[in-house]
Formats: structure tokens, sequence, C-alpha cells
């Protein structure tokens, strides 16, 4: 893993290697759309030349928005004066030459269009000085006209400058937002690249004032902590890496989510990608975990062979495609739930038993509660919440129902609008291991339903509204099927209860991300009463 970081660092793509126009049949392959679409986009692409000059250090700076002023300094390879003035050419790059390079694509730049289509729409300057040469090199370039280049003084690595981005697009200009907000989509631009790189250092400064300042951090953690602050960077669970599996990074555990997407970050092969295609997997991992509206932080990273990585898909390179036809929705959503689960053996969320050796009940409250003791700790169980929990999780893994068939068939009156819908889905049902038969227009007869299932009529007619509706049908049913869960329990229900929710996988909510357990320990309750 970390493939990609190493072999940049070990092969700077600037350093030693050649800028030069590519042949059109390969220009042509390359997605085609707009580079260029306010500061935050330049920045970007200015930040990732730096990155593939294998720059350790990237200083960023702006006026005005980004639109007077854009300033991207770095400690990279920097360019041979030649190269320098090639360099700012349309289809110019020294990362890739051929079409079976495409294929291939290691570096962040591959299409030889950002210099170009910065200084097409900017007055740009750039200076730069390789470790071999004693006099830097400075190419300035005046939308778009020809490159100028003189001798300048510069020490190794690369400064580019643009002022006046779009002075000869008004109109382009005319849609950008106010300073403020492309000042703050800058900030959010050098934030996500700086995530995606904990080991170089970062810094930002807008109309003379830091933004950022991110020296050189030892890893993700400690790179998040930076940006984000420390309370959210410790929480963070680390996704164990799947012997071989190519997806790693932080999440963060069940208590601790937000009202919003912002935390999530997304890097494939190094490359910052858009969050969009990963939300779903995201959202799916901690479905039945968090309550509705909240949301985690997920710092996620995908390392695959180059060769597995179609970078060439969308113009602004901010999302990649795997080959093959393959989803990083399974990797994505198996890396976070196993990394959430092993919380209990850690002791600390999560049902602290293992099985029910210690979780003896001692009595039920209110009808609703379930108290119990588990050596040292007083437990407050929500039985019904439990009891959905167990009942989900058990459903998740088995989808495909044991039918039961019932003493007494049931008929179930179906609601109109549903009612013409159940045929349609004779076929799940009988995976779920219900079985039935039609009773008049709007009714059904149950013969069979599956074992899990405490109250087979609520649970089909969840089922069938999960159906009709593309709804979570495992948190539906687990909900339907304990709603008509007995008010008071046996001892012997308690016990069964208790083992089979110390057994679940996320006992500490239930299916609707509510937390279901409370946990008093001794020493607690011992300092309220003033005995230690
Ligand atoms: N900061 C830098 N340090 C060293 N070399 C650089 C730097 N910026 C650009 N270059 C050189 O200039 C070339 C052109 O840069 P440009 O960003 O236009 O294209 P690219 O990075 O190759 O592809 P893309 O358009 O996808 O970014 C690069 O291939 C690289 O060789
Ligand atoms: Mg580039």
């Amino acid at each position: 893993m970390k493939l990609f970081p190493q072999s940049i660092s070990e092969s700077p793509a600037g350093y030693g290697s050649r800028v030069h126009v590519l042949p059109p049949d390969v220009a042509h392959r390359i997605a085609a759309g707009e580079v260029i679409e306010r500061p935050a986009s330049a920045v970007k692409e200015l930040v990732e030349n730096a990155l593939d000059a294998g720059a350790s250090r990237v200083e960023v700076e702006i006026e005005g928005g980004g639109v007077s002023l854009l300033r991207v300094r770095d400690d990279g390879s920097g360019m041979s004066p030649d190269d320098a003035e090639r360099a700012v050419g349309r289809h110019a790059t020294s990362k890739i030459s051929c079409a079976e390079d495409l294929a291939q694509v290691l570096s962040l730049g591959f299409r030889g269009e950002a210099l170009h289509a910065i200084s097409s729409v900017s007055a740009l300057t750039l200076t730069t000085r390789t470790i071999g040469e004693t006099c830097a090199t400075r190419v300035q370039v005046l939308a778009g006209a020809p490159p100028e280049r003189s001798p300048a003084a510069h020490p190794v690595g690369t400064t580019v400058e643009a002022r006046g981005l779009f002075m000869n697009l008004p109109v382009r200009r005319g849609f950008l937002g106010t300073e403020r907000s492309e000042t703050n989509a800058v900030t959010t631009v050098v934030e996500a690249l700086a995530l995606s790189r904990p080991e170089a250092g970062f810094f930002l400064k807008a109309d003379g004032r830091g933004l950022l300042v991110l020296p050189a951090a030892a890893d993700l953690r400690e790179r998040a902590a930076q940006v984000h602050g420390l309370s959210l960077a410790r929480s963070l669970v680390p996704l164990d890496e799947v012997v071989g599996g190519p997806v790693w990074g932080l999440v963060s555990p069940l208590s601790v989510s937000f009202p919003t997407r912002r935390y999530l970050h997304v890097a494939v092969n190094g490359r910052v990608v858009h969050t969009d295609s990963f939300a779903p997997a995201v959202a799916k991992a901690y479905a039945d975990l968090l309550p509705k509206g909240r949301h985690p932080a997920a710092f996620l990273r995908l390392d695959l062979g180059p060769g597995e990585v179609d970078v060439n898909v969308h113009p602004a390179k901010s999302a990649v495609r795997l080959r093959g036809g393959r989803s990083a929705y399974p990797l994505v959503v198996g890396a976070i739930r196993s990394a959430l689960a092993p919380e209990r053996e850690e002791g600390g969320a999560g049902p602290a038993l293992e099985g029910d050796a210690d979780l003896r009940p001692i009595g039920q409250f209110a009808g609703r509660c379930i108290i119990a003791e588990a050596g040292e700790e007083l437990i407050i169980l929500d039985q019904h919440g439990a009891h959905e929990r167990i009942l989900y999780e058990k459903l998740l893994k088995n989808v495909h129902g044991i039918p039961v068939d019932l003493t007494l068939p049931i008929v179930v009156q179906l609601p109109a609008d549903l009612a013409p819908e159940v045929w349609n889905f004779e076929v799940e049902f009988g995976a779920l291991g219900f079985r039935m038969e039609p009773f008049g227009v709007e009714a059904v007869r149950l013969l069979a339903a599956p074992e899990t299932v405490t109250d087979p009529e609520g649970a089909f007619l969840g089922a069938l509204e999960a159906l009709a509706g593309g709804e979570d049908l495992a948190k539906s049913l687990a909900c339907r099927g304990s709603t008509k869960f007995g008010e008071s329990l046996t001892r012997e229900e308690m016990v069964s209860l208790l083992k089979e929710w110390s057994a679940t996988e996320f006992g500490e909510v239930c299916p609707h991300g509510r937390p279901i357990v409370k946990r008093v320990p001794l020493t607690d309750l011992l300092r309220e009463f003033g005995r230690v």
C-alpha cells in the first residue's frame, strides 16, 4: 500500500525528464473539457504540479480571492530552461508520452493542459531552477501570447504566479463568486490536497493573512488534526487493512458524527477525488449506526495498481473509474464495517462482553428496559432497541430467511396503495422466508414466515413497504418484527435476549442509530455515594 507517494518521490516526474508535446492521437484521447473554472481550480493544478515535482513544501498565496493574484511556490525538482518554456505550450507534458502510458498514470498530471490553460487566461510568470543549474529561468506569458524567456534568480524549485485571472474573459469573471467565497474554495482545495499528502508541508496566505499552516505531518491522523482539530482527529478509528486490500484510512466512531458531509475525504492512488461517488458507500456503512441526518467523518484511501484505475474520465481529473467494471462500493463498506465492529474487543463502546458469561439479568424496569449486571457494571438496556438490533443483524447476514410454517395462516389486509404491488415481489418474499397465497383483492393469506420474525403480519407489511419504496429491507423488517415483542419478559427470555444482544456486532445502537444501552460503572456509583 501507499505505493503511490513512494513511487512519486522515487522518480519525481519533473526532474530529469523532458517536457514534450503529446502527439495528436494521444492528445485526442484525453478527457476534454474546462480545466480552469475559478481560482481554486488553478491552485489545484499548480499544487498538483508541485507534488508531481516531488515538493516537500508548497506555499500558496492569493490576493483578491485568487483573481488579482495566485502564486504557488515549491521546492520540487524545478525545470530546465527549455522545459520551462515548453511547459506552457498546449499538450506539453513530461508525464506521459504515448497512449499506453495513459493506462498507467502514477502522477497527478498527465494531460499537459494546466499551465497552458492558466497562461491563456492570465498574466503568468513561471520561475524555476533545477539542482544542476546555477541560474534560474523565467518564462512569462500574457494571456495566451507567445512565451518570453529570461534569466532570473530562484532557489531550486518552481514558483508559478498568475495575475488577473480571466482578464481576457470578462464574462467568465462575472460568474465568479465573491472574494470571500473564492478564497474559501481555495482553502478547501489546499486542505484536500494537504490531506492527500501528510508528508508535505502546505501553507496558504490570502491577502497577506495566514489561512493554513500545515507543516509536514507524520501521518494521516496528524494531518487530519492540523486541518480539522485535535479532538476530531483523536477520535478517529483506523480502517484495518485487510491483507492485500486496497482501502485504508480513518473513520469516526459511532459516538462522533456531524450534521454535514464536510468531513469526507477520498484519495485514490494519492489523487483527491470528488466524494460524491463514495458518499453512498460511507452512508451505507453507517446506515444502521447513526441517527438520520448525522454523518461520519471518513478519510479514505484507495491504493490500487496504476493499471487498475482509469484517471482519464474527467477534464478536471477529479474523478476516477476502477477498471474492469470493479466497484469501490463493497470494498469501502466492508473496510468501514470491520473497523467499527472490533470496538468492543478494545473495551470501548460496544457490548464489552464476550458471549454472555459475565452478563446476568437483574430484572425489568417499566416493562421497557432490562437491568443487568456485567462484572462491576450496571447495564440498562432498551429491550425493544436491543431486539431490533439482534433481528437486524440476523437479517443482514441472511436475508434469505428460513420459512417456518405458521400453525394458523394469517390473513393480512394490505394498504390499498400497496396491494397491487404485492405479487410483483413474490420472488423476494419467497427469499425472505414468506409464503403466501392470494386472498381477495386487497389481502393475502400468509402460510409461512421467516423464523426470525416474531410478528409475521407486521414484518410482512414492513417488507412490502420497504420493497415497494426501495428502503433498507433489513431495517424495516427488524423494526416491524420486534414491535410486538412482549412487554413483560420472563427470566429465560431476558437471558436469551441478553445473550443474543451481547453477540451482536453493533450492540450500542438500534438499526436507526439510537443508543440502546447505558452502562453505569460501580466506581461511578460509589463516588456518587461518597464511598471513594
Ligand atoms: N512545479 C513544477 N515543477 C516542475 N515541473 C513542472 C512544474 N509545473 C509544471 N511542470 C512541468 O511542466 C509540464 C506541464 O505542466 P502541466 O500542469 O501543464 O501539465 P501536466 O502536469 O503534465 O498535466 P496536467 O495538465 O494533467 O496537469 C509538466 O508535465 C512538468 O514537466
Ligand atoms: Mg499539471
